[in-house]
C-alpha cells in the first residue's frame, strides 16, 4: 500500500490571509492562483500495519516534533476519511527552498493528500474532496491540486470550501520570475500569521472587497488582459502587506531589496513591459510576466542590489500521482 505523488507549489494572486474558522482552515476570503511548474514536493506514503507510529524523512532527514506532528495530523484526516487504522511512513522531498516566500506547504500537503489516498486505494474521493482535506493540512495546499490557474471558494462548511481551475496551463504564457532576496526560514510561518490577520483594523476592509479583485482577475485572466490584471495582483498584494503591518504584533514581511525590486518592476511596466509583482509571507518578489518578456525581466532582476538568485516557473499542472 504505497504511492508517489508530486505537486507543485502555486503562487496567489488573489491572497488567503486570515481563517473564518481556524480549526477547519475555512478562509475569510476566496483566493486565485497559479500552480508553478517545476517547483514541486515529490512525497511518497507508505500505509504499513506493523508500524506503531508514523514516520516522516523531510529532504533525506528523520523528522519529530512540529514537521512530524502536522503531518501525523493530516494523516489522521485522511484515515477518519477511509476508516483506516494503519500509520503511515512518508517520505517527502522539495526541489526549492523552505521558508522563504515560495509556498512548501502548499506543495507538501497537496503532495502528501493525493499521496495518502492513493496509496489507500481511494478511487471514490474526488479530486474536489481531496482539495478540501488539503485545505486542512494548508490552506494554499487546496489550490495545488487542480491544474493550471485555480480558484479557492471561501466557504462556511467543511465540504464547500473547495478548489477548481479555471483554466489549464497552456491559456495564457504567465511566467513567475522569482526574485530571491533572502533564503532564510522566514520568521513568522503563515500557520502563526493568520490567526493574527483578525488584529489589524483594515482585515475587515481587505476581506469586504475581496470578491470583487477575484472577479476582476478571473476576467483578465480569462481575455487575457495584462494590465488589469497586473493592477489587481498588485493591489491585493499590497492589501494583504498593509493588514500584515498593522497587526498587532505587526508582521514586516518586505525586506529593503524587496521594495528595490517592487519599485523596479512598476517602472519596466511604465516602459512598456508586461510585468507586476506579488510578495507572500516573505521577502522574495514573484515578478509575474508573460513569456515574451520573461528573459529582459530576469536581466534586468540580476542587476539589481540585494537580488541574490532569480528563478523561473511557468504556469504547472495539477498534482499527480
Ligand atoms: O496556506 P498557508 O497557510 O501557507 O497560507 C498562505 C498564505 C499566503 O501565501 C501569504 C497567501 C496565499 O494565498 O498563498
Amino acid at each position: 500500500m504505497h504511492a508517489t505523488a508530486y505537486a507543485n507549489s502555486n503562487i496567489a494572486f488573489i491572497k488567503y490571509w486570515g481563517n473564518r474558522d481556524e480549526t477547519l482552515r475555512l478562509p475569510s476570503n476566496s483566493s486565485l492562483s497559479m500552480n508553478l511548474n517545476g517547483v514541486f514536493t515529490r512525497t511518497t506514503v507508505h500505509w504499513d500495519d506493523t508500524l506503531k507510529q508514523d514516520h516522516l524523512i523531510l529532504n533525506g532527514q528523520d523528522q519529530t516534533g512540529e514537521p512530524l506532528m502536522r503531518v501525523s495530523q493530516h494523516l489522521d484526516a485522511i484515515r477518519k476519511r477511509l476508516n483506516l487504522t494503519s500509520y503511515a511512513q512518508v517520505d517527502s522531498e522539495n526541489n526549492f527552498p523552505m521558508g522563504a516566500g515560495i509556498a512548501s506547504s502548499a506543495s507538501s500537503f497537496a503532495a502528501l493528500t493525493v499521496a495518502g489516498f492513493t496509496a489507500a486505494g481511494a478511487s471514490e474521493v474526488s479530486e474536489r474532496e481531496m482539495t478540501t482535506i488539503a485545505r486542512l493540512g494548508s490552506g494554499s495546499a487546496s489550490r495545488s491540486i487542480p491544474t493550471g490557474f485555480v480558484e479557492w471558494h471561501a466557504a462556511d462548511r467543511h465540504e464547500d470550501s473547495y478548489a477548481e481551475s479555471i483554466a489549464t496551463p497552456d491559456h495564457w504564457d504567465l511566467v513567475d520570475v522569482i526574485a530571491i532576496v533572502s533564503s532564510a526560514h522566514k520568521e513568522v510561518g503563515s500557520k502563526q500569521g493568520h490567526p493574527s490577520a483578525n488584529t489589524s483594523d483594515l482585515q475587515s476592509a481587505r476581506v469586504a472587497g475581496a470578491d470583487d479583485r477575484l472577479q476582476i482577475c478571473k476576467t483578465a485572466i480569462l481575455d487575457h488582459d495584462f494590465d488589469t490584471f497586473a493592477e489587481v495582483v498588485e493591489r491585493d498584494s499590497n492589501l494583504m502587506h498593509a493588514v500584515m503591518m498593522t497587526s498587532r504584533p505587526a508582521l514586516f514581511y518586505w525586506q529593503p531589496a524587496s521594495l528595490t525590486v517592487m519599485s523596479a518592476v512598476r517602472r519596466w511596466r511604465a516602459d512598456g513591459l508586461q510585468v507586476c509583482y506579488t510578495l507572500d509571507a516573505g521577502p522574495n518578489v514573484h515578478c509575474l510576466c508573460t513569456a515574451r518578456d520573461a528573459e529582459t525581466i530576469q536581466r534586468e532582476l540580476s542587476t539589481l542590489d540585494g537580488v541574490k538568485d532569480v528563478r523561473f516557473a511557468a504556469v504547472g499542472a495539477g498534482a499527480r500521482s
